[in-house]
């Protein structure tokens, strides 16, 4: 099982698509274990996107992200990294296929709606920065049975 954190960016809340997109993430299977809203600071911001602090565009980034409220989630299930980006598309939801997040509900490279880690090891730093270990909630659910089979659950 593998854990990734996600969130809805300031354009998602503002446009009121906060439930869509966390259906999409309950439909496709994935069980949400921690889920917040928050203002990021530009500190904050400054530490999630520390590869991009450097870069001209940086400036734009942290106005818009800085903009409004987000939702932090943190969702598990098999392979949830590559699975979350997958749902997500490219960074352009213009260049984004139909069928993906950020290419139905979006035309833009800023607002792309969603944030998801790209690696394994960016989620496990960005689920620290975002979460303490208890506002993570470990639970079982009634479907799992029904959503991937034991040998696929580990
Ligand atoms: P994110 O980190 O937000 O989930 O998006 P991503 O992985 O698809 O894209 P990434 O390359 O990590 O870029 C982070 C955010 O920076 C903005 N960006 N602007 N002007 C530009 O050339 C440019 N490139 C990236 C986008 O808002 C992107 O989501
Ligand atoms: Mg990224």
């Amino acid at each position: 099982m593998e854990r990734t954190l996600i969130l809805f960016k300031p354009d998602a809340v503002q446009r009121r698509l906060a439930g869509t997109l966390l259906s999409r993430l309950e439909n496709k299977g994935l069980k949400i274990v921690g889920l917040k809203m928050l203002k990021v600071s530009k500190e904050l911001s400054a530490k999630h996107y520390a590869e991009h602090v450097s870069k001209p565009f940086y400036p734009l980034l942290e106005a818009f992200i800085t903009s409004g409220p987000v939702i932090a989630l943190v969702a598990e299930g098999p392979s949830a990294v590559a699975v979350v980006r997958g749902m997500m598309g490219p960074t352009n939801g213009a260049q984004a296929a139909p069928g993906t997040i950020r290419g139905d509900f979006g035309v833009s490279r800023q607002m792309n709606l969603m944030h998801g880690s790209d690696s394994v090891e960016a989620a496990k730093k960005e689920i620290d920065v975002y979460f303490r270990p208890e506002e993570l909630v470990s639970y079982d659910s009634s479907l799992k049975d029904w959503v991937c089979a034991a040998d696929e659950a580990k």
